[in-house]
């Protein structure tokens, strides 16, 4: 029987089968096809949907908002100070008011148990656009940059996640990697490594899958003949201040440097799920050089700005994954 995802939520990527994973990153490349040539595709015309934002956003909100309309669906934004949501308002409650006038709910916010429990009372399609724990819409629009810049065939390719491990977009591509028989490297000092019982899931996972999931603090060792080096920020939205400098010292020498990635493979690439800290033109990225004497932080500018740097071609893919990702679930 084909994948059928009609009704279902997108929380997190343990809950998909390797099977119901590839076929979204078909439908992916299919209305990134559709868009490139220009043919409409206003398929759920009619529909409705609201994106609830708890924590700030550029790709995502935009990626659900256009989504959204090219695939001919109204869609309203809550930013995090103008809904009633976890104020006067409980998640459960808001959860089956939207899901009366909604057809579908995205949601960014901190506790995994706020999305999972508006996916359990909204009654209709809810997706997760990142918890603390995990990134999964990242995922689809990080692996379909993978294909198209390996020819569709990631078997046995090995993606390194540097630095911190730990958090949600690293979570999120151990699972990934660990579905589509894809090697994942976490190279990271111990302190920021992924917590033991996901690591030893996905070990499993993996096995399943003809691939290996492999943690380790020494980046030549992490990073050799590897196909794919990934970075994200040091210190994620919703962490507190106090963890900078102990991150910027503990986390340094996983920094993406020309070095680094000459341990790669030839062809290897880069992606970051972005936004990154490649120079100081932003407000955070001079108050750390000021403080604490970088100019860079998890990527050295030249890799950011160099050919096997992917990262713009992996965002606009953040849109065609996510149209996917919602016309499989609304359809
Ligand atoms: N990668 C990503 O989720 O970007 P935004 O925070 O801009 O949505
Ligand atoms: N780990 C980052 C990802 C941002 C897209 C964060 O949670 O802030």
């Amino acid at each position: 029987m084909g994948v059928n995802l009609s009704g279902r939520s997108f929380v997190r990527l343990l809950d998909f089968t390797t099977e119901e994973i590839e076929y979204l990153l078909k439908l992916s490349k299919n209305f990134k096809d559709m868009k490139r040539a220009g043919v409409p595709h206003r398929y759920l015309e009619g529909k409705n949907i609201v994106l609830l934002f708890q924590k700030t956003s550029t790709r995502t909100r935009c990626a659900f908002e256009v989504g959204g309309m090219d695939l001919g669906m109204g869609v309203t934004y809550l930013d995090p100070g103008s809904s009633q949501m976890g104020k006067k308002e409980s998640i459960e409650d808001t959860a089956r008011v939207l899901g009366r006038m909604y057809d579908g709910i995205e949601f960014r916010g901190f506790a995994q148990e706020d999305v999972d429990e508006l996916a359990a009372k909204a009654g209709v399609p809810v997706w997760n656009g990142l918890t603390d724990l995990w990134h999964p819409t990242q995922m689809l629009a990080d692996v379909l940059t993978m294909q198209e810049n390996f020819n569709y065939d990631l078997k046995g390719r090995t993606v390194v996640f540097m630095a911190d491990a730990a958090n949600n977009v690293a979570r999120s591509m151990m699972v990934v990697c660990a579905k589509l028989g894809m090697n994942f490297v976490g190279c990271a000092p111990k302190t920021n490594w992924p917590d033991a019982a996901l690591v030893e899931e996905c070990s499993a996972i993996a096995a399943e899958n003809g691939c290996t999931v492999r943690l380790t603090e020494d980046p030549a060792d992490g990073c050799a003949g590897a196909d794919v080096i990934y970075a994200d920020v040091w210190v994620s939205m919703g962490e507190p201040d106090e963890v900078w400098a102990e991150r910027i010292a503990n986390l340094e020498p996983y920094r993406v440097t020309e070095q680094v990635m000459g341990y790669a493979s030839d062809e290897a690439i880069f992606l970051h799920c972005l936004p990154a800290f490649h120079d100081t033109n932003t407000t955070v990225g001079a108050e750390k050089a000021e403080q604490f004497g970088i100019t860079e932080m998890e990527v050295a500018d030249d890799v950011f700005e160099s050919k096997r740097s992917k990262v713009f071609d992996e965002a606009e893919n953040r849109m065609h994954t996510i149209k996917a990702v919602m016309y499989a679930t609304l359809k």
